[in-house]
């Protein structure tokens, strides 16, 4: 039977380091909004089980909301730089608190884009919550309020993030064999 194990070439990040640290950015997202209501704004697919456990680290009121980006003419592994909106968020952010969560600070050119976007709705606050950070790989000066892990200018699979929109179930964060992308060649 095919197992996305058979795709792995190496373990980067293990469950226990990914519990560690989505406990730790909870923990202090709970100390700099006490007193506050922020709103989470998880950017699908990618952020979607960070999203999951981040929400259960926090300790103080907050809500959620979803919103479906996808940057299109780029390939399987790069962004294009062009975001379209498929879904946006239900709710209003005008005088909210706004955290933005997502997998990944890549180029930065989705969020960037998406940061004004969302600050054009004229929200209280506007912050950036990645859990990982490629810092070889920004195109735009573009920072994360809370980062999880820096990781290496390699393609990751995982936790949520896909290749192919494949391995997002896969429970660490790894990267696949140089096989599994010939194939789809
Ligand atoms: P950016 O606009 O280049 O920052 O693209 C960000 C998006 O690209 C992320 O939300 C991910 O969906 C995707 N991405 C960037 N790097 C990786 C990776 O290493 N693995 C999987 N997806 C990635
Ligand atoms: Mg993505």
């Amino acid at each position: 039977m095919p197992d996305m194990k058979d795709d792995i070439k190496e373990i980067l990040i293990s469950e226990e380091q990914l519990k560690e640290t989505v406990a730790r950015i909870g923990s202090e997202i709970s100390r700099d909004y006490a007193g506050k209501k922020p709103i989470l704004v998880s950017i699908l697919k990618g952020s979607v089980v960070f999203m999951a456990d981040l929400m259960r680290a926090v300790s103080i009121p907050c809500s959620i909301d979803f919103m479906v980006v996808s940057s299109y003419g780029g390939s399987n592994t790069t962004s294009s730089g062009l975001v379209k909106i498929i879904k946006d968020l239900d709710g209003d952010l005008s005088g909210k608190d706004v955290l933005i969560v997502e997998d990944i600070l890549d180029s930065g050119v989705t969020l960037s884009y998406l940061m004004k976007l969302l600050q054009a709705r004229r929200p209280a606050s506007i912050r950036l919550c990645t859990l990982f950070d490629k810092p070889a790989r920004h195109k735009v000066d573009i920072h994360s309020d809370y980062i999880g892990l820096e990781v290496p200018n390699e393609f990751i699979v995982g936790y949520g993030l896909d290749y192919a929109e494949i391995y997002r179930n896969y429970p660490e964060i790894a990267v696949l064999k140089p096989s599994v992308y010939s194939e789809d060649q």
